[in-house]
């Protein structure tokens, strides 16, 4: 697909076949996350992969019962390393560019995706703590974002976007 096709394209999905995503295509998907700029090119990013009915139970729960969660065929957590963000650039680094350089890498994950024809959805709203919980999380990291990942039941339409010229500035705000 052409990377404009792909941008102008792309919906977030939360309904799912149940023809499943091998572990080949989550790992292509991981890796064009890992493509993604981060400061200083620390790659402060992990990633765990939960398939399983119980693990993915967990999550929705964790995610305050938003239930297309469970029903994923996979779930990614995007989660910062903290030890490695703040290495390179402190607290700079651990509070904004943790969350810059794992937010790029998740939508990478989707642009990928939905080249493969698979969609997904970042959920953000979750508690951190019942996250860690779920996943076994080392303290040094920090949850930031869950994506829901399968091949479309439907395929959504874009959603609709604010006109350029309400967002642009040239020169000045
Ligand atoms: C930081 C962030 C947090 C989000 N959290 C949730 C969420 O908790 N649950 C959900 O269903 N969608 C969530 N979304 C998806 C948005 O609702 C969706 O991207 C937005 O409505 C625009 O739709 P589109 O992705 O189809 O363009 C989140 C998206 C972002 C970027």
């Amino acid at each position: 697909m052409e990377t404009s096709d792909c941008i102008n394209t792309r919906a977030t999905v939360r309904e799912y076949d149940t023809k499943e995503i091998s572990d080949d295509i989550i790992k292509d998907l991981i890796a064009a996350a890992t493509r993604a700029p981060s400061s200083g090119n620390v790659q402060d990013w992990e990633f765990v992969i939960v398939k399983t009915p119980e693990g993915k139970k967990a999550l929705a729960s964790a995610a305050f019962e938003q239930s297309f969660i469970e029903r994923s065929p996979v779930v990614v957590v995007a989660c910062a390393n903290l030890e490695a963000s703040a290495r390179a650039y402190g607290e700079r680094g651990k509070s904004l560019y943790s969350i810059q350089n794992v937010s790029a890498a998740v939508e990478n994950m989707l642009l990928a995706a939905w080249d493969k024809g698979i969609g997904g959805c970042w959920v953000g709203a979750f508690s951190e703590d019942a996250v860690r919980d779920a996943v076994v999380m080392p303290t040094e990291t920090r949850p930031l974002a869950l994506i829901t990942l399968g091949y479309p039941a439907n395929r959504p339409p874009a959603s609709r976007r604010e006109p350029v010229e309400d967002v642009i500035h040239w020169e000045t705000f």
